[in-house]
């Protein structure tokens, strides 16, 4: 089987899928306004038989988990027909998505029930006005009582990721809440530095914090640095042996951060990003319209990963094209 490589070594078993830019919350740091149509781009979201043929390909090139995003991917009314697609009619193994959790309570069995193998929710603090503030919406009740139930399902593969963000959700008291609520959920909770975005400059100089806060709590707390396999990606994972769920670190401005990219990106109408903050998004979309063009869309893709670049260049201020991080889902 041909095989996604880079010209550095990197090989990449993982897709991040966007299927709409639509999404309901206001994060702080992604839509402050909220979701605004882009009249220049008046493309369609992908729809499920693209999305199908594209799966396909991918997992004829060695991709094997792919990850649904959005936007809120959940907004979609044939959210659950694509899961079932991609599970049973494409080769690839996992399908996992990325939600704001809105409705979680209310979709919870659909969610157990769909095949999806894991879930990662993003709640940026477990106190619920603070929570409204960052996303605009008082909706934290709603989502833990949806984590609840996926637990009393026994859905395995829960996670959950918050933005850290300066004065916001980065003191020890933070710190020590959710390490008391993995304490005793097997829930892995990872802080994702803040990332600057072209949208997002002032929110940036305002919030952006190292991650390396958050790291030294965890080493006064005797947490275990866990090392990890050549696929397992750029997240620092944490264990300790009197937790049943870990801690993370996703620290993109750390160096050496992008030798572990193990993940491509494609947008919700079908560009391929060879890079969350790339410059480059040629459009694959073209070969997913029939069948029979298989072999050419993944010949462009494999084509295409050649000018993956080393690094994401961010520390230098660059940010590509992405104005914020709703049309490639984080
Ligand atoms: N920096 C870091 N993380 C971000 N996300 C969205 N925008 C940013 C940003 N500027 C995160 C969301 C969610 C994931 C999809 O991406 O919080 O966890
Ligand atoms: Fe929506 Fe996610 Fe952006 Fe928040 S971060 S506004 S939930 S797309």
């Amino acid at each position: 089987m041909q095989k996604l490589t880079d010209t550095f070594g990197r090989s990449f078993p993982y897709i991040r899928l966007s299927i709409t830019d639509v999404c309901n919350f206001k994060c702080g740091y992604c839509l402050p306004n909220g979701y605004q149509k882009d009249n220049s781009d008046n493309r369609k979201f992908l729809d499920v038989n693209e999305i199908k043929r594209l799966a396909k390909g991918l997992s004829e090139l060695g991709v094997c988990k792919i990850r649904l995003t959005g936007g809120e991917p959940t907004v979609r009314s044939d959210f659950f027909d694509i899961v079932k697609i991609l599970k049973n009619e494409t080769g690839i193994k996992k399908v996992v998505i990325t939600t704001n959790g809105y409705r979680l309570n209310k979709i919870s069995n659909q969610i157990s029930n769909s095949g999806l193998d894991g879930i990662n929710i993003s709640i940026d603090s477990l106190n619920r006005e603070t929570f409204k503030v960052i996303t605009g919406h008082d909706r934290l009740p709603e989502i833990i009582e949806g984590i609840r139930n996926l637990q009393n399902l026994n859905f395995q593969n829960i996670k959950i990721n918050a933005v850290l963000l300066k004065g916001i959700n980065d003191s020890e008291k933070n710190f020590d809440e959710w390490s008391k609520f993995i304490k005793i959920n097997k829930i892995d909770f990872r802080y994702i530095e803040l990332m600057q975005t072209g949208d997002g400059l002032d929110y940036f100089k305002k919030y952006h914090i190292p991650a390396k806060i958050f790291k030294n709590y965890l080493n006064k707390k005797n947490w275990i640095h866990q090392t990890l396999g050549r696929d397992a990606g750029p997240s620092l994972n944490y264990i300790h042996p009197e937790y049943k769920g870990k801690f993370g670190i996703i620290a993109p401005y750390s160096k050496d951060f992008c030798k572990s990219c193990n993940r491509l990106r494609i947008t919700s109408r079908g560009d391929l990003r060879l890079c969350l903050f790339g410059t480059t998004g040629i459009s694959v979309r073209h070969l997913i319209q029939r069948d029979d063009q298989l072999e050419e869309l993944k010949d462009l893709i494999l084509k295409q990963l050649n000018f993956k670049k080393e690094s994401h260049y961010l520390e230098l201020g660059k940010t590509g094209l992405t104005n914020n991080l709703s049309t490639t889902g984080g």
